[in-house]
């Protein structure tokens, strides 16, 4: 039987959920998978890298590239100078990208470059809006792969529209995959987390912001920073802290975590954590991606502050609404937290996001394309 010699490359928190049920399904089922793991570095704290290594029970990579933070042009360009010696040392037959980050597409430029196969994983979505960094990132991602995993129907019709149907394949999501893996987990460890922080089911409104384009703006993060105040006269919040939004708020003097009035400021949590805390939340904002369809797996209504999603399918029967200003913030929160069938709801719509097996599909997939 033939080897596939594949490496993964993987750098920011998402990309940790994304690819453990991949790592985990062909280092278990795929012997003739010879997967070895690189780490660009591009989230280093242990609670941003390490910590989702130990909590998804993914071995640690055989090499960090450490590349660290930086403007996009620095990152990016720091891991394709880093990477390209250790893949024309390791000559693989496919390189696997996770999801959307400079880490994807700086690792799908230097590998297609080289003439390497590139699989993308998380293939397909678009959302329209080229502003986004990684609108820029999957979109070019996509054009350098061979292999095109796409999540959803929608990403395999936004493919076709590209002409790139060729090489896509219609998997699902690997989110889902990791999401029911620690399910049960979450279901053992709901209560301590909540007790930790003194919270009630449903009782509070879990916050998580870091895009550019809402913490990067001093007036608009003050314009923010005044409606999560407004929730916190009505709603308790629950607001884990990621660096780059940690570090905007330091400047408008607003540093450090604890208990205000009714808002729970907190170091980034892991991954069982944050689910644990969403799947009781009262309603999520948010501007991150995959914690918009989290939030719908788990049936716990969204507000997204952002003009645009890459996953429309959240916003069916208003399980996510999009909301582009501040100030309307407030408004929609209260009312998506405070309606009582809407949750139920929600449970009802069907999910478009796959079965959970999406990373047995995608490691079958790669068994028959390179192992003839
Ligand atoms: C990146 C991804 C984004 C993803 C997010 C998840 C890109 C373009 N963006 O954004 O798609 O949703 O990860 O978190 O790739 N920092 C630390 N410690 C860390 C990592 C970062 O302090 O471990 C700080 C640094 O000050 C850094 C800032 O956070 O400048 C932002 O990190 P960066 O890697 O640029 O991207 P994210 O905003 O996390």
């Amino acid at each position: 039987m033939t080897e596939i010699k594949a490496v993964l490359v993987l750098g920011a928190r998402p990309q940790f959920i994304k690819s453990a049920p991949v790592i985990k399904q062909i280092l278990s089922e795929h012997k003739r998978i010879h997967l070895s793991l690189i780490h660009s570095g591009q989230h280093y704290d242990p609670e941003m890298s390490e910590f989702f290594f130990r909590e998804l029970d993914i071995p640690s990579p055989s090499l960090n590239l450490q590349a660290g933070s930086g403007s996009h042009a620095v990152q990016t360009a720091t891991i394709m100078k880093r990477l390209e010696a250790p893949l024309l040392k390791m000559k693989p037959d496919l390189v696997l990208v996770p999801g959307d980050t400079n880490t994807t597409l700086a690792t799908s430029l230097t590998a297609v470059k080289l003439c390497i196969p590139v699989g993308h994983i998380e293939a397909g979505l678009r959302s329209g809006d080229m502003t986004m960094p990684e609108e820029i990132n999957r979109k070019l991602t996509d054009h350098c792969g061979t292999l095109l995993f796409a999540p959803t129907q929608t990403a395999m019709s936004n493919l076709r529209e590209e002409r790139l149907d060729r090489v896509a394949h219609l998997t699902g999501d690997t989110m889902v995959d990791a999401l029911q893996t620690v399910l049960p987990i979450v279901q053992k460890r709901e209560d301590i987390v909540l007790q930790k922080l003194g919270l009630q089911q449903q009782d509070y409104v879990l916050v998580t912001l870091h895009r550019p384009s809402n913490v990067d703006n001093h007036d608009r993060l003050r314009e923010i920073q005044l409606a999560l105040s407004k929730i916190a006269s009505r709603h308790t919040v629950v607001f884990p802290v990621h660096p780059r939004t940690h570090a905007r708020l330091a400047r408008l003097k607003n540093r450090g975590s604890g208990r205000r009035s009714n808002t729970i400021l907190t170091s980034p949590k892991g991954y069982i954590e944050t689910l644990s805390l969403l799947k009781n939340a009262s309603c999520l904002l948010t501007d991150s991606g995959g914690m918009q369809k989290e939030a719908f797996l788990l049936h716990v209504p969204c507000v997204t502050l952002r003009q645009t999603t890459e996953w429309p399918e959240t916003l069916v029967g208003r399980a996510n609404r999009l909301v582009a200003k501040p100030k309307t913030i407030p408004g929609a929160v209260h009312e998506a937290a405070s309606d009582e069938t809407l949750r139920r709801r929600i449970k009802r719509l069907r999910s478009r996001f796959g079965d959970g097996h999406a990373s047995s599909r995608i490691a079958k997939i790669i068994e028959r394309t390179f192992g003839r």
